[in-house]
């Protein structure tokens, strides 16, 4: 009998083999410091998994409609969970191998370009098991003891990349209990809710009798200061967990107002100026609760200018937070960092692990330039997270959480700042190189040039791009309608084909109809993908409009 299952066979005979839960055995597979059974099947485990997968990620792309997600849910829908045991431990990992993996998607290939999701270093995959294995929480120091320790120092060094403090500030608050230099979530949506938490909470703070609106809600908070509603300014661009985060703020998601752009979709610090005005005129009824401004959005990868946004915002007095989510490992650049000017004059910053910090999924960050700003979200319980403490959970909107600062702790000391910077720049300059190479194409249109690393394009023939810039308006959009529908098909039939993916959005009005244009978005992170891969991306694309699309 295998040591490592949770199972005890019945049976010898395969033919008549039962599975039968069993304590015994059930007791070999938790992790104990005296057992060294467990040792061999471990390590046998996760070769199988590793060679496994190995072969998963050499073969697939995996978007293909080969089978179709009905069929493939149709394979999924008893709901029973069975008595006893179905598997041993290597049949369910070969299950997981076979059965499940090769429909998932390979986001590791260099063809897949569509998304902020990509490979990672294979260290990550260590580094991940070692924060399972260690299965702290770091909610408490009861349970965490160095690891929360770990964190804070994490937290203090990009603090340091974002917002470079002196040497006295970081001496200061790196090991502070009662200060935050940011904190980890789980998610970029966690990380833009904390920012825009703190910032309501800043603005409608305790006020004589008024406790406060975290304490006496929302109505109370507006009848206290005599308005009617707070808003949130963005562009168009803005990610949507910042709408998210406004409906459970009670602020109201159709208060997020928003900021006309330029051309190239970043914020025009003229309107941002302009549309402050215009509410505070509007009498004592409107207060702006935070500026938003986005250091490489989401579908087009543009920065807005952070340093002028930051300038009108101190003016004004108010919240100014940046959603770095994807752009923010740019500061490790040398070369690039200036893209992000004026970060540092944020009041909060996001930044995603999981994306250009090249982390397994999942890992927020949320950061303040001013370490007591979390004061405005503290927590504290009789059990845990009493005041003074260490606890990390007392200002987080998580419970208990994973140590994934020890991931990013071991990261970047693999890594250093020029490690990083690297991938960064590889992933700019092939951005340019990309969109230099679409430019050259007759067949494509470069839609929004990159200023990181993500830009998009779309396919429109020489025939139709006259007909669009030709006199009569009618036929124009009809044009402009055809181009789109070309566009949607030819995404559909790449990601089908299974070769490579790039993702498609939709720009809103903003061709010289005004119409809306369907564009292809390339997002390129994955330090293996290269000019070469992405002409081949262009010449599958061609391939596709010429046999099923002219
Ligand atoms: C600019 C930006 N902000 C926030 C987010 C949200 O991040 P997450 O998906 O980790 O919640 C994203 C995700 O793509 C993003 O691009």
């Amino acid at each position: 009998m295998d040591n490592t299952s949770i199972i005890h066979i019945k049976d010898t005979n395969p033919a008549r083999t039962r599975l039968v839960a069993d304590w015994q055995t059930l007791m070999r597979t938790f992790i104990r410091p005296e057992s060294d059974t467990g040792r061999p099947a471990l390590i046998k485990y996760m070769e199988q998994i590793l060679f496994g997968l190995h072969d998963f990620l050499k073969t697939h792309v995996g978007i293909t409609e080969e089978i179709s997600l009905k069929e493939l849910a149709d394979r999924f829908t008893d709901t029973r969970i069975s008595d006893h045991p179905e598997k041993k431990l290597e049949h369910v990992i070969a299950d997981l191998i076979q059965g499940i993996a090769p429909h998932a998607v390979n986001v590791a290939s260099p063809f897949f370009v569509g998304h902020m999701t990509s490979a990672i270093p294979y260290f990550m995959v260590h580094l991940k098991t070692i924060v399972t294995a260690l299965n702290q929480n770091v909610v408490k120091i009861e349970t965490s003891k160095l690891v929360s320790i770990v964190e804070k120092q994490v937290l203090a060094k990009i603090h340091r990349l974002i917002f470079n403090s002196d040497d006295a500030f970081y001496r200061e608050h790196v090991q502070n209990a009662e200060t935050t230099l940011g904190c980890f979530v789980e998610d970029g949506t966690l990380a833009n809710y904390t920012a825009l938490w703190v910032a309501r909470n800043q603005l409608l703070k305790p006020k004589g009798d008024f406790a406060g609106v975290e304490r006496s809600g929302v109505g109370a908070a507006l009848r206290t200061y005599g308005i009617d509603r707070c808003v949130i300014l963005a562009t168009r661009f803005g990610h949507f967990s910042l709408n998210k985060a406004a409906g459970l703020l009670g602020i109201g998601n159709e208060n997020i107002v928003t900021v006309d752009t330029d051309a190239r979709g970043r914020m025009d610090p003229g309107a941002l100026d302009r549309t402050i005005r215009i509410l505070q005129e509007s009498g004592k009824s409107t207060r702006v609760m935070a500026v938003v401004g986005i250091a490489g959005t989401t579908e087009t990868g543009a920065v807005d200018p952070l340093d002028r946004m930051a300038d009108i915002c101190r003016k004004n007095g108010i919240h100014f937070h940046v959603d770095a989510a994807w752009g923010g490992p740019t500061l490790m650049s040398e070369k690039y960092r200036d893209l992000l000017d004026g970060i540092a004059q944020a009041d909060s910053v996001t930044i995603d692990g999981h994306k250009q910090f090249y982390m397994p999924m999942t890992c927020g960050m949320v950061f303040f330039k001013d370490p007591s700003a979390l004061d405005a979200v503290a927590y504290y319980a009789r059990y845990v997270n009493r005041p003074g403490s260490v606890d990390l959970g007392i200002k987080s909107i998580s419970g208990s959480r994973e140590a994934n600062s020890l991931v990013l702790h071991s990261a970047l000391k693999i890594m250093g700042s020029k490690g990083y910077a690297l991938l960064i720049e590889h992933g700019i300059e092939t951005a340019e190189a990309f969109a230099q190479e679409i430019s050259k194409r007759s067949l494509f249109e470069l839609v929004t040039p990159p200023t990181l690393n993500i830009l998009t394009y779309r396919l429109c023939p020489p025939k139709l791009r006259e007909k669009l810039q030709g006199g009569d308006a009618k036929e124009a959009r009809r044009t402009a309608r055809t181009i789109n529908e070309i566009n949607i098909a030819l995404q559909r039939l790449q990601r089908e084909a299974g070769k490579s993916f790039v993702s498609r959005t939709t720009l809103g009005g903003t061709d010289s109809l005004g119409e809306d244009r369907v564009v292809l978005r390339c997002v390129i992170m994955n330090p293996m993908t290269t000019l070469d891969t992405l002409k081949a991306v262009l010449d599958e694309q061609e391939a596709l409009y010429r046999s099923y699309l002219v």
